[in-house]
């Protein structure tokens, strides 16, 4: 049944009526969104109303008028509050402005926080894990998902309908194009952004996603109806199941190779380790130059594949400063379970390699190293390239079946 613009259907008595961002670039001010981002919120039509999770705030205006016409002078009971990040919290303010008396639904955790967001410390309901809030029809259960993705996050489960209210977990990057459900979107390019949302927002905490997936595998689930991307409803247990394959860090056969390079010399010996990859067998090698690429995308492919080979020229004494936030961001991740390469140079004091090493050695075990560790002075000689190729050799063999 159309009712108005952005007011779509989930079924027969739950409706999308969240916001499509074309407008941001990076997403939490750091990672690249050239399709944009959507904030998935949700209306629930019942004897008591119901709303889970709201928008960014600039996008509050148009959302509240969608929400104003499906309430249609009823009193807007409930305000189910998933997660405090702003991007699903930010309208919570103005609620509390334009639906005196409205309820907002949280844990102790998120108590606390709409408190120090928004000074909100009456009309709460604070639930607990399993317990039952009846709107009528619908009974909404709760579990709470601790750093998936900060620690009041929990996820609602709609018992009558089988509908599981995500918010973070199963999101995806990229504004909705039309269609809300995954069926209706393309969903490789829908399952490619969610992973890399994953990457880059939730991996740090992959051991907790892995506590809350068993939660919600304990669920029968019809329909996922995260806070982000498309609504999974073709298959919810083969994204549950690809969401418990990148918790447990599991890779594919692949290798990224990542170089820093100022004047192209450290990319020749990059290019030699890429080509030696692609002569032992590797199908999979992606190449990335750090001084051009989005951080987002280089952690995904990372994040993905077993084998990882850096390569970075030394700058003023120390890694090349791309390098160096890659590096500062890999460990931020906790990775795990991988196989890495090193290559390193310098012209006139050497830090490049040493920097890597240290960060590999940091990992405890995290990263397996591959030999040989290459370095060389300014340009590479025959000597030094024929390294960098058994390099790509020998990590074709690290990497092979896995
Ligand atoms: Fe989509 Fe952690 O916010």
């Amino acid at each position: 049944m159309f009712k108005a613009y952005g007011i779509l259907p989930v079924n027969e008595s739950v409706y999308w009526i969240g916001a499509n961002d074309r407008e941001t670039d990076k997403f939490e001010g750091l990672w690249d969104i050239p399709l944009g981002v959507a904030y998935n919120s949700y209306f629930v039509d019942d004897e008591r109303t119901a709303l889970v999770d709201t928008v960014k705030s600039s996008f509050m205006d148009d959302f509240l008028y969608r929400l104003n016409l499906l309430l249609d002078g009823r009193r807007l009971d409930y305000v189910i509050v998933n997660h405090m990040e702003p991007d699903h919290s930010g309208s919570l303010g103005m609620i509390r402005r334009l639906y005196p008396g409205v309820k907002y639904v949280g844990n102790a955790k998120t108590l606390e926080m709409l408190k120090n967001f928004f000074g909100i410390a009456d009309d709460t309901v604070e639930i607990k894990e399993g317990e039952t809030l009846d709107l009528g029809r619908h009974k909404l259960t709760f579990a709470t998902a601790p750093m998936v993705h900060w620690p009041e996050s929990m996820a609602t489960y709609d018992v009558t309908d089988r509908v599981l209210f995500s918010n973070d977990i199963f999101g995806g990057f990229g504004a909705l194009e039309g269609g809300i459900f995954d069926d209706e979107a393309n969903h490789d390019w829908a399952i490619y952004e969610m992973m890399r949302y994953y990457v880059n927002i939730v991996g740090r905490f992959a051991a907790p996603a892995l506590k809350a997936l068993a939660k919600v595998r304990g669920l029968d689930v019809a329909m996922i109806c995260p806070s982000h991307g498309p609504i999974w409803r073709s298959d919810p247990s083969h994204v549950m199941g690809l969401y418990e394959k990148w918790s447990r860090q599991e890779t594919e056969e692949g290798v990224v190779v990542v170089y820093g390079s100022m004047y192209g010399n450290t990319k020749i010996a990059s290019d030699v380790i890429a080509r030696a990859l692609s002569e032992s067998g590797v199908k999979k090698v992606s190449v990335y130059d750090i001084s051009r690429s989005n951080m987002s995308y280089v952690t995904t492919d990372i994040w993905k594949y077993a084998g990882l080979i850096l390569s970075s020229c030394t700058y003023n004494m120390e890694l090349y400063p791309p390098m160096a936030s890659l590096l500062r961001l890999l460990e931020n991740k906790m990775m795990k379970g991988r196989k890495i390469g090193l290559c390193g140079s310098y012209s006139w004091s050497s830090a490049a390699l040493r920097e890597m090493t240290e960060f590999v050695n940091r990992s405890k075990g995290g990263w397996t190293p591959v030999d040989p560790s290459v370095e060389f002075k300014s340009f590479p000689t025959a000597d030094d390239l024929a390294l960098c190729a058994s390099l790509g050799k020998n990590m074709a063999e690290a990497v092979s079946g896995m």
